[in-house]
């Protein structure tokens, strides 16, 4: 078993670098099997989740090679034979396949993915989406088989702006007759990212970043070389570090326009940030005003930052409060910083932030990724030492964890035991 130790209360002076967005990553890797000619995409992050998508590649018979940052695909001798429960379940976006082998094969078979436990996670709006466009789904327990005779394009609205459906039904109607429209479609940077890497294959597809879609089918998808966005997700959770040990810190290489919300809620709270064209400098400061956030859909305050949010809450003098609407089960992270010394209660979906509150090192679990990342905001911020277990979530999203902490100053490290 992997655990993380942490000797926390020590500034961080310098800079980290972000990687390429894992969100983004997720779904490029199996959208590239769309074309049947080699394609290569650069500023892959080296996390677990991609060693997962490259195994079912290997499985689907993909040519998979990895040259630095960049990833090879050649699909040309590909086979689409069925995902297994296990490569399925490794991760959530597994189900990304299920639009793609759609769009390709007009066929998929695969099992219902796994993924972070952080709330019931259906995928009825990706299935729905795919019968709209002429597929038939059966289920025989966990497992899916998706098949069209034909996939004819469709009008389709989304009942909640799901970031994942969106991308799968872009996947499967990418090649299908004529016209889709998705509304209501989720529109996230990643999401953005994929039709721009779908569109250098030859895609026709307009709106995205928009809540209207459209995507004209087109017969055929060649090669094509796509840079991934830097990960807005690790570069809002190092801007965090930032704001509790940074003595300054500079966040380099990220997008400040795709953590707006962020950055804004940071200013309200009155820490000192410089915003570059491509970089945060952030440090810290002995008092930060209480702020209440609400997560929501983009260009909303991000789900995925709410629980490294906390730490920060933690630190601001007064009541401070943090609502939760995308996911049911998104706050369990909050008994390990009570552990920690914090001071926080949930009810419904709010938690009530007292602050600030002594956070002193103790053994902690990560239980899923943001929570994880949380617990490594609160490690480094806290007196003495952590210690992190299931860090096997907080190493499917987070590109050299311990590289980049060290090189800035942190004491922290992983041990088998
Ligand atoms: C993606 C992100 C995740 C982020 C989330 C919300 C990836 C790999 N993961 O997850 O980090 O927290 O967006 O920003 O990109 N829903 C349904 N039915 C569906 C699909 C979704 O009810 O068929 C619900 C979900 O239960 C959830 C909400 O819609 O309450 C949003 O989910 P969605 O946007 O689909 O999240 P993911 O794509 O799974």
């Amino acid at each position: 078993m992997k655990i993380m130790e942490i000797e926390g209360g020590r500034d961080l002076k310098g800079t980290i670098r972000i990687s390429g967005a894992k969100n983004a990553t997720v779904a490029l890797i199996p959208a590239a099997i769309l074309t049947d000619e080699e394609v290569t995409i650069c500023n892959i992050p080296e996390i677990t989740d991609t060693e997962a998508l490259c195994d079912i590649l290997k499985d689907l018979n993909v040519n998979v090679k990895r040259a630095s940052e960049s990833i090879i695909i050649n699909p040309k001798e590909m086979k689409n034979i069925e995902i297994t429960e296990e490569h399925s379940r490794r991760l959530r976006a597994s189900y990304y396949f299920m639009g793609a082998l759609l769009g390709k094969y007009k066929k998929a078979i695969m099992y219902f993915p796994g993924g972070c436990s952080i709330g019931a996670r259906p995928i009825d709006l990706h299935l729905k989406g795919f019968e709209a466009l002429g597929a038939k789904v059966r289920s025989e327990g966990n497992k899916y088989i998706v098949e069209a005779e034909d996939l004819t394009g469709a009008n389709i609205y989304l009942d909640i702006a799901s970031v994942g459906a969106t991308i799968n039904i872009m996947l499967a109607a990418v090649k299908a007759k004529g016209k889709t429209v998705i509304d209501n479609a989720a529109k996230e940077p990643e999401i953005v990212n994929i039709a721009t890497f779908l569109n250098n294959m030859g895609a026709k597809i307009t709106g995205a970043g928009t809540s209207t879609i459209q995507i004209i089918g087109v017969d055929y998808l060649g090669s094509c070389f796509h840079e991934v966005i830097p990960d807005r997700i690790e570069a809002g959770t190092y801007i965090i570090v930032g704001a509790l040990c940074g003595n300054p810190l500079k966040i380099d290489n990220l997008i400040p326009e795709h953590l707006d919300a962020l950055l804004s809620k940071l200013e309200e709270a009155g820490v000192p940030l410089e915003v570059g064209a491509d970089y945060v400098l952030v440090q810290k400061q002995d008092d930060y005003k209480p702020v209440n956030i609400k997560t929501a859909v983009y260009p909303g305050f991000p789900t995925d930052l709410q629980q490294p949010f906390t730490v920060l809450q933690t630190q601001s003098s007064g009541k401070s409060k943090t609502t939760e609407t995308i996911w049911e089960n998104r706050f369990m992270h909050v008994p390990y910083l009570n552990a920690l010394g914090a001071d926080i209660t949930v009810k419904n979906q709010t938690a009530t932030i007292i602050g600030p509150r002594k956070l002193v090192g103790q053994d902690v679990v990560a239980t899923d990724l943001r929570a994880g990342a949380a617990m490594v905001a609160a490690g480094l911020k806290a007196e003495g030492k952590t210690t992190i277990t299931n860090i096997e979530h907080i190493l499917r999203g987070y590109e050299q964890i311990i590289e980049k902490l060290t090189d800035v100053g942190a004491k922290i490290t992983i041990k088998e035991i």
